[in-house]
């Protein structure tokens, strides 16, 4: 095993303590994907708490959404700050749909793409294998269509907007054979080839990459309107996110939960840190709230020439679902 990933993510569940925010979000607008349950829900738990105006619950389940607005009112005593909306990231006019009903928010100051799924059987979404669409494609798809009004609110207020991507040290856990394909992405569409027993970390790598890729983008851009767009890793946490497993898996994750897992608010933590955190968080990779470092390949050349790839082929996949839609980068 890599000494780096022992000491820094072994180590570092064991035994560090993810910081408890305390920034204020007064008068913010924040959206957190995958917000009914996990971290996703104790993200927006802590957002309330922390005085932002409007938080928004993207979720895919309306009616689970209303059970956890519920539950942040109850426990924030906060009334009126949370709204919760539809959002199927395994749908791509769901997503559309979201990102036309945010361009009509008054300000919007923080997104959080937390929802993710880990998939360990074939499965579709719009026509390509659902952890790919669903972690990476319709993500980026949101980021995408809000960017000009986090532009706009960015501007206007003098603070830059905040984009923050929940990645995984899963990302070190994969060899990414795939990477070797003429189109990668196209090469993770062929059912007779896929590995799903990692396709999980796969999903998590490339999130990180374009995150990166995107983060350099922003810099380079001379748009008004600053965005700084960072990728966080909570770290193994208390949550739902292997509820596809099988129940062998299962009896095995509930053993390593207990010894290793954090619980879903401290992982929550992990991705308010940086929604909090200044411009320079642009294209840094948080590990358990702290700016950390990715995976050596990540850093390799061989990385970076991915990275870019990728980026080509993802934007390109973008313009397809949404003709012009790189225009608003
Ligand atoms: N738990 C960990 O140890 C760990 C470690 C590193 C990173 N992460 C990442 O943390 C993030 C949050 O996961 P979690 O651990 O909190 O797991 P979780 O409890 O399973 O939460 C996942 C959230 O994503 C939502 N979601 C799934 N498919 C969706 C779709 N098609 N459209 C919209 N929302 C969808 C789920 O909604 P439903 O409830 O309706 O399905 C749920 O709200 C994920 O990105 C995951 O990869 C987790």
């Amino acid at each position: 095993m890599n000494t780096r990933f022992a000491r820094e993510h072994l180590g570092g569940q064991l035994c560090t303590t993810v910081e408890y925010p305390t920034h204020s979000f007064a008068s913010q607008t924040i959206i957190v994907t995958g917000s009914n349950t996990g971290m996703g829900l104790e993200a927006a738990r802590h957002f309330v708490r922390l005085d932002a105006a409007k938080v928004i619950l993207a979720v895919r389940s309306v009616e689970k959404g209303q059970k956890a607005a519920a539950d942040i009112v109850n426990s924030t005593g906060r009334k009126g700050v949370v709204e919760v909306w539809e959002l199927d990231l395994a749908r791509f006019d769901s997503v559309k749909a979201f990102a036309q009903r945010a361009l009509a928010l008054e300000r919007l100051d923080v997104l959080v793409a937390n929802a993710g799924i880990f998939m360990f059987d074939w499965s579709e979404a719009e026509g390509s294998e659902a952890t790919v669409t669903v972690n990476v494609v319709s993500h980026m798809l949101l980021v995408m269509l809000v960017l000009p009004k986090m532009r706009e609110t960015a501007e206007r207020v003098g603070s830059a907007g905040r984009i923050v991507f929940c990645g995984s040290f899963t990302h070190w856990m994969t060899k990414f054979p795939e990477r070797k394909e003429e189109n990668i992405l196209e090469g993770l569409d062929d059912k007779g080839k896929a590995r799903m027993r990692d396709r999980y970390y796969v999903s998590k790598l490339i999130q990180l990459l374009v995150g990166r890729e995107l983060a350099a983008e922003l810099e380079k851009s001379t748009k008004p309107g600053r965005i700084a767009a960072s990728v966080s890793n909570p770290g193994f946490c208390k949550t739902e996110i292997m509820r596809h497993g099988s129940a062998l898996f299962e009896l095995y994750m509930k053993f390593m939960r207990k010894s290793l897992a954090r619980t879903a608010e401290e992982g929550g933590r992990t991705l308010v840190l940086p929604a909090s955190a200044d411009e320079t968080s642009n294209g840094q990779y948080y590990d358990s709230g702290k700016i950390g470092m990715p995976s050596d390949w990540v850093l390799s050349e061989e990385g970076m020439q991915t990275q870019k790839k990728l980026w080509g082929e993802l934007t390109a996949r973008l313009e397809k679902i949404h003709p012009g839609v790189m225009q608003n980068l």
